[in-house]
């Protein structure tokens, strides 16, 4: 994608929408609940992989009633173009002790399962009570490792998408509802 683009540009390559504002809304509204019924006590804190996930964990978190606090980590996987290289570098890391939460993860989408395997396994080895993930979106059929999330919000078929936290070339992000995008 060439920047800047024209608006009649821009708006041209979101091809269909395939989870409207309203879809996103219920389920995430649902998920809040499933979370804060699941409470025992001990907080959850919720680690939100940025930047993609940002848009998700603001509405989650606001959905979650149980004492919950909330972290960041960013995790670069590199692009070539709409296809991923395979190669993930975690770029920034949390910096509370995870020994006493039910750690939760909070991602926007599972495409091949690099980023969640490696993310999974480094905060695994710092002993949470617990650690789950949920994903807004999971597309299983690009799958290259084994990997499956806690919980799925949608299931989507091979298509790249964007909006709500997830880009295209850094744009797109600020759509409210996922879309699928036009290459041409
Ligand atoms: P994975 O490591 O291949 O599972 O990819 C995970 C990351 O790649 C996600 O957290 C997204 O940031 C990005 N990604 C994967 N598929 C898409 C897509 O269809 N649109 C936008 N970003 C994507
Ligand atoms: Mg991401």
């Amino acid at each position: 994608m060439n920047k800047p683009v024209s608006v009649e540009d821009f708006e041209k390559r979101i091809k269909r929408v395939l989870v409207t504002e309203e879809e996103i809304k219920a389920a995430i509204k649902a998920a809040g609940k499933e979370i804060s019924d699941s409470y025992d006590g001990r907080p959850f804190l919720l680690v939100s992989i940025l930047k993609g996930a940002f848009v998700f964990m603001a509405d989650l978190c606001r959905e979650i009633t149980a004492p919950c606090e909330i972290a960041f980590m960013a995790a670069k996987s590199y692009y070539n173009g709409t296809v991923s290289t395979g190669e993930v570098t975690i770029t920034m890391d949390i910096e509370q002790d995870i020994s006493n939460y039910h750690v939760i993860i909070v991602e926007d989408i599972i495409d091949t399962g690099r980023t969640l395997r490696d993310v999974v396994a480094l905060l695994k080895a710092r002993n949470p009570l617990s650690l789950k993930v949920i994903t807004l979106l999971d597309k299983p059929s690009r799958r290259l490792v084994d990997f499956k999330a806690d919980k799925a919000l949608f299931t989507i078929p091979d298509h790249f998408v964007i909006g709500y936290g997830l880009d295209c070339g850094e744009y797109y992000r600020n759509l409210p509802y996922i879309a699928e995008y036009s290459e041409e």
